[in-house]
């Protein structure tokens, strides 16, 4: 049915209600912690919301449809609780290889697990095709984040997914700054794929969210699982504006690539920049896996403000992370990229 759609378009139309005359166009948000029940609840009766909620479906619908998976997606309470509980499907004493660059609290998070549960942790430079590939070796899962955040590295998603599947390596994928806009990685035979709900798919820096896809239903009932008893649930209110945000996905990806790129090949320019870390703004790999990468206007407008570039602009374009308010520069400008410490949003 939704097969011939485009994402852009799916955006729009997927997790609606039946369009039967009289109904809305909207789905209801469903504020109930509990469910009345007839007789013993059979598997799928809604019950209790922390296992599932209706609110949610809609938007699972949708987020499933738009990665292409033949699945729901899985909504958690923010994108680090989705982000643990795919690190969980990696066995006790398991080994990890991820990007150097990947989101910090992920990197925390993995250097956590390794203290208290065994996990073993390997970093890489996940633009380096060969040497991920060489790591992935006896690993357990490969994780991609494509671009990374904060350095926007690309990774070439085909190759890795099939040189990590021939090393018995599955595949998870924070597809976050891409959106499935810019690539869909299970397409690409990733096994699973992440995001910050709250950056672009919700797109208004009002809610704090996450999801989880993967087309096995294996793997999806072991991360709804660890939904369940980590409690790692989503509101009815955030997934109902999320839902509402992701209609305009495409408009908002469009544009703040379009701002990026005036951004980037202004900064490219910048004689006191050394680099920009932008993929349109350097040599950068581009692979099939890989349509349209975004180039974030946070990452341009650190880059300005780190240099004593433009101070007096104002950052109110969309960001990865939604309208937000010109405070964005001061606060990229607080990265730091060494092995110290780092604060995060
Ligand atoms: C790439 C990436 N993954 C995961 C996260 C964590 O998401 P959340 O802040 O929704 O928990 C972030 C947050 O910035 C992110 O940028």
């Amino acid at each position: 049915m939704t097969d011939d759609l485009s994402p852009a378009t799916l955006a729009v139309t997927a997790g609606r209600p039946a369009r039967d005359p009289g109904a809305p166009v909207n789905p209801a948000v469903v504020l109930s912690s509990t469910y009345v029940s007839a007789g013993v609840p059979q598997p799928g009766d809604p019950m209790y919301t922390r296992y599932d909620a209706p609110t949610w479906h809609p938007f699972e619908e949708a987020l499933g449809a738009l990665e292409a998976s033949p699945l729901p997606a899985l909504v958690f309470g923010s994108g680090m609780a989705a982000v643990a509980a795919t690190l969980a499907l990696v066995p006790r004493g398991g080994r990890v290889v991820l990007p150097r660059h990947a989101y910090q609290v992920t990197l925390v998070l993995t250097a956590d697990l390794a203290e208290r549960s065994g996990l073993q942790v390997q970093t890489v430079d996940i633009a380096d095709t060969d040497a991920t590939l060489a790591a992935t070796h006896g690993a357990a899962m490969l994780w991609v984040e494509s671009p990374t955040n904060p350095m926007l590295e690309v990774a070439d998603l085909p190759a890795l997914v099939a040189g990590a599947h021939a090393a018995g390596a599955l595949v998870a994928v924070d597809n976050t700054f891409a959106t499935p806009l810019g690539q869909q990685p299970l397409v690409h035979g990733a096994d699973v794929v992440v995001h910050s709900v709250t950056k672009y798919l919700a797109g208004h820096s009002d809610v704090v969210l996450g999801a989880a896809v993967t087309g096995d239903p294996d793997l999806r009932a072991r991360l709804a699982a660890y939904r369940t008893t980590h409690g790692a649930i989503a509101g009815p209110w955030e997934v109902w504006l999320a839902l509402r945000g992701l209609r305009t996905l495409a408009l908002r990806v469009e544009r703040s690539q379009r701002s990026a790129g005036v951004l980037a090949a202004r900064l490219a320019e910048h004689p006191a920049l050394p680099r920009c870390a932008t993929p349109g703004c350097r040599p950068t790999p581009v692979t099939s896996g890989h349509r349209a990468c975004s180039a974030a206007s946070a990452r341009s407008s650190a880059c300005g403000r780190r240099a004593g570039g433009p101070r007096r602009t104002r950052w109110s374009t969309p960001s990865a992370s939604g309208c937000r308010p010109p405070a964005l520069a001061g606060w990229r400008a607080c990265w730091n990229d060494g092995a110290g410490s780092q604060r995060s949003p």
